[in-house]
């Protein structure tokens, strides 16, 4: 692992995709390690797919338990209904929570099937508010530089809100997509307000098609057309790359 300066940002580049894995998954295991009842942001897409197998795969022998643990994911479609196969609740169930000890009670993910969702995005960040703020965030990165669902020109102020997604992120989505199902284009998303007061974040991204958002992201101005640029004015965040997503940099 080698790191680069990036302003506050810790930029570390990984040899593979599964050294990420691991030492994203340290952070994790630490974090919970020191404080067992800790808030954990959490992320969809397939950047997390060999994230969440890996936990599932350690956190026994590590001596990890989530009893304790309260998560907040970033997102969900809207509408969508949480038994449908490509919600993120059924992603979440999936891929982590039906394989490691949470608690249903303590899992919180945006629910896209409310008929109310400017009220559904109040309750979220008020729940996340409730629950002492979140302590470890982790992030995806959409090619176009999204967090979340956090699109090109969201106010850096935002909070959890109902948002369009964009065509690229639909088309770039879409693979994921059981059935050639059409992607919803909407979603609920913590804002990007809401992520920035996370006490830590640590962003994931690997392959050359993550390339030109993390040159954007570290290197041009920070700036609303550019989500994860916000994260440079964040006190305690890492990006954790492979060398193709590192490598305009
Ligand atoms: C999706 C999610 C984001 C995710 C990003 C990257 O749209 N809402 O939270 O980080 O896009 O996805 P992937 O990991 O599939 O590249």
């Amino acid at each position: 692992m080698r790191s680069l300066p990036a302003g506050n940002i810790r930029v570390e580049i990984h040899g593979s995709v599964e050294d990420i894995v691991s030492a994203a998954a340290s952070r994790l295991f630490d974090q919970l390690r020191g404080k067992g009842n800790s808030v954990i942001g959490l992320a969809t897409g397939s950047t997390f797919i060999p994230f969440y197998s890996y936990i599932a795969a350690h956190f026994h022998a590590e001596g990890i338990s989530f009893g304790k643990a309260v998560t907040f994911n970033l997102d969900e479609y809207f509408p969508i209904s949480h038994s449908n196969r490509d919600s993120y609740h059924s992603y979440m169930e999936e891929h982590l929570f039906s394989l490691i000890d949470v608690d249903a009670a303590n899992t919180h993910i945006p629910d896209g099937s409310t008929s109310d969702p400017e009220g559904e995005a109040k309750r979220y960040d008020e729940m996340i508010r409730r629950a002492g703020g979140i302590d470890l965030q982790f992030l995806g990165l959409g090619r176009n530089g999204h967090i979340g669902f956090n699109e090109p020109g969201t106010p850096f102020r935002s909070r959890t809100h109902l948002t369009a997604l964009t065509q690229s992120t639909i088309d770039a989505n879409s693979p994921l997509f059981s059935g050639g199902a059409d992607v919803p284009h909407s979603a609920l998303t913590m804002g990007i307000g809401t992520i920035m007061e996370a006490r830590r974040i640590v962003l994931l991204a690997f392959g050359a098609q993550k390339a030109e958002a993390v040159r954007d992201a570290l290197r041009l101005e920070v700036s609303e057309n550019v989500p994860a640029s916000a994260l440079r004015r964040h006190p305690d965040a890492v990006f954790m790359l492979d060398e193709a997503a590192a490598s305009l940099l």
